[in-house]
């Protein structure tokens, strides 16, 4: 079934889940590699922005599939969390999957508008440009540069701690009614 059930999430909001888990990961990796690399040289500078070159149309495909995510939640919302989680355990997994949201969203804006503020092109897969919706500005650049800094570490710390739960779930009690992990593969 495409749609999530009252205990169960469809495979749209599964498919859409597992994309975008391996899309943002590999977004981190490659954004801290690549924002290390040195760009002195001619040579250098070529090999740093083929990274970015694909950084930046991924990062797009991620926001417009947390566009997507966000519709499909209100078309088809989450199943409930199992009885079995206690008061404190509902608040720990609606904090993180609330903040994930957010960064979700925090990072694709804040590297587009980096971008733009920054007066550089957004290629998507050097198909076609991406409209520009803020003009060139150094303080918006460092601004949303450190937002998006910053928010690479905060999202994948969350990551974690999403993961670390599942995983704690499935050791302690697998297949059972509090491993919620089942349900989402
Ligand atoms: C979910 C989406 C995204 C994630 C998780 C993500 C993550 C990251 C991370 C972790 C870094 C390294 C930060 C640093 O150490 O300076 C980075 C750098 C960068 N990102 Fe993203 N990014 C995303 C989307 C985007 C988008 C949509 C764009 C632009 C269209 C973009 C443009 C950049 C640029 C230009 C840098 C290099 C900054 C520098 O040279 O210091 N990112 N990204």
């Amino acid at each position: 079934m495409i749609k999530n059930s009252a205990t169960e999430y469809g495979s749209m909001a599964k498919t859409l889940h597992w994309l975008m888990a391996a899309i943002i990961l590999t977004l981190i990796f490659v954004g801290i590699y690549m924002a290390g690399l040195p760009k002195d040289t001619a040579e250098e500078k070529q090999y740093a922005f083929q990274f970015y070159d694909l950084h930046k149309a991924f990062g797009v495909v991620a926001l417009l599939l947390i566009v997507l995510r966000l519709i499909w939640l209100r078309v088809s919302p989450a199943p409930k969390l199992p009885a079995a989680f206690a008061p404190k355990e509902r608040i720990m997994v609606k904090a993180l999957q609330g903040l994930l949201y957010l960064l979700m969203i925090i990072m694709p804006v804040s590297g587009y508008l980096m971008s733009n503020a920054g007066g550089h092109p957004i290629s998507f897969f050097g198909l076609f440009e991406m409209p520009v919706v803020v003009g060139e500005s150094e303080a918006l650049g460092e601004f949303v540069h450190e937002v998006h800094e910053y928010g690479g570490w905060v999202i994948l710390l969350i990551i974690v701690l999403h993961m670390a739960g599942a995983i704690k779930h499935r050791l302690k009690d697998k297949g059972g009614e509090s491993d919620i992990l089942k349900r989402m593969l």
